[in-house]
């Protein structure tokens, strides 16, 4: 059965994406697992990095289906592509990577429709969990990445979800968003008994190398409270800031694989790796 692993934090442009991409690559390429990325937000920024724009925008003209459909399966009106009809979750799957060399990346892409889902999100939340359950066993992980926003697209996360991981930039209001995050799962799991979701740590993410200025290390401080307050893991291992990010995700690679970038950021990343994999049993 797979971990699965959800990239949330309600505070936006923290690297939800960026990491989300590159843990999969990484678990993927290095770790020789079967990894699923599931684009949960109507962004579809890691579907656009993932599979490149000009392959999302290809698949999406030729009536590709999306994590939408998953969720608009049974909306009669049709938001998505036609619904409602049985969907077969195989039709859902975008294998990005497939090699005979064990490497295997698939990914559910996103579109912008699926904001439509937050109109009318009534009993929605369970149609993702379901088609994870139709399809886990085929991977070892799947990372979903989450918008920034709270919303039944959350609900839908948790249910799937058993750790959480959190990107933060150490930066002014950091830690604002840990409180509703922390309501957030426990209101979840107040409804849910059965489920048990982890957050399995706060990773620090586009840090400043070498002379950090002190609102950095003011923000890093309150974080590190506000975490102790609820519990939560820091990370050890930060992740630099690095312009390759950027490039790793215009391109679709895994940074190891990123032209131009430097061995210190590769090794900043597998060292953050080798803390992470860990920490979700992989
Ligand atoms: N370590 C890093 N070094 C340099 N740039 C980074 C790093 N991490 C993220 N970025 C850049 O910061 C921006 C925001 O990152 P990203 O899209 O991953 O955040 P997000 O949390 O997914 O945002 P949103 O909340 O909108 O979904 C992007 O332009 C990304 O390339
Ligand atoms: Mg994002």
């Amino acid at each position: 059965m797979a971990v699965c692993v959800s990239m949330i934090n309600m505070k936006g442009g923290v690297g939800k994406t960026t990491l989300a991409s590159q843990i999969a690559w990484y678990a993927a390429v290095q770790l020789d697992k079967r990894v699923l990325l599931i684009d949960l937000d109507p962004q579809a920024n890691a579907s656009q990095s993932v599979m490149s724009p000009q392959t999302y925008v290809s698949y999406l003209d030729r009536g590709g289906l999306t994590v939408a459909d998953i969720l608009e399966q049974f909306t009669p009106t049709g938001t998505a592509s036609g619904s409602p009809k049985k969907l077969d979750p195989a039709k859902v799957i975008f294998p990005r990577v497939n090699y005979d060399d064990g490497s295997l990346l698939h990914i559910v892409p996103s579109r912008l429709e699926l904001s439509w889902t937050l109109r009318n999100p009534t009993e929605k939340e369970t149609l993702l969990p379901r088609f994870v359950a139709k399809v886990e066993k085929g991977y070892d992980l799947i990372i979903i990445d989450c918008s920034p926003t709270d919303s039944i697209l959350t609900d839908a996360a948790y249910h799937c979800s058993r750790y959480i991981l959190v990107p933060i930039r150490a930066e002014f209001l950091a830690a604002i968003g840990f409180p509703l995050l922390n309501r957030s799962i426990n209101a979840f799991q107040m409804r849910h008994e059965d489920k048990v979701i982890e957050v399995c740590g706060l990773v620090f993410n586009d840090f400043t190398r070498g002379n950090v200025k002190s609102e950095n290390k003011i923000a890093r401080k309150a974080v590190m409270d506000e975490a102790k307050k609820y519990g939560w893991y820091v990370f050890n291992h930060d992740i630099p800031h690095s312009d390759s990010y950027f490039k790793a995700a215009r391109d679709g690679m895994p940074i190891a694989s990123t032209k131009g970038a430097h061995g210190k950021v590769k090794g900043e990343f597998a060292a953050f790796a080798n803390e992470f994999f860990p920490r979700i049993g992989l």
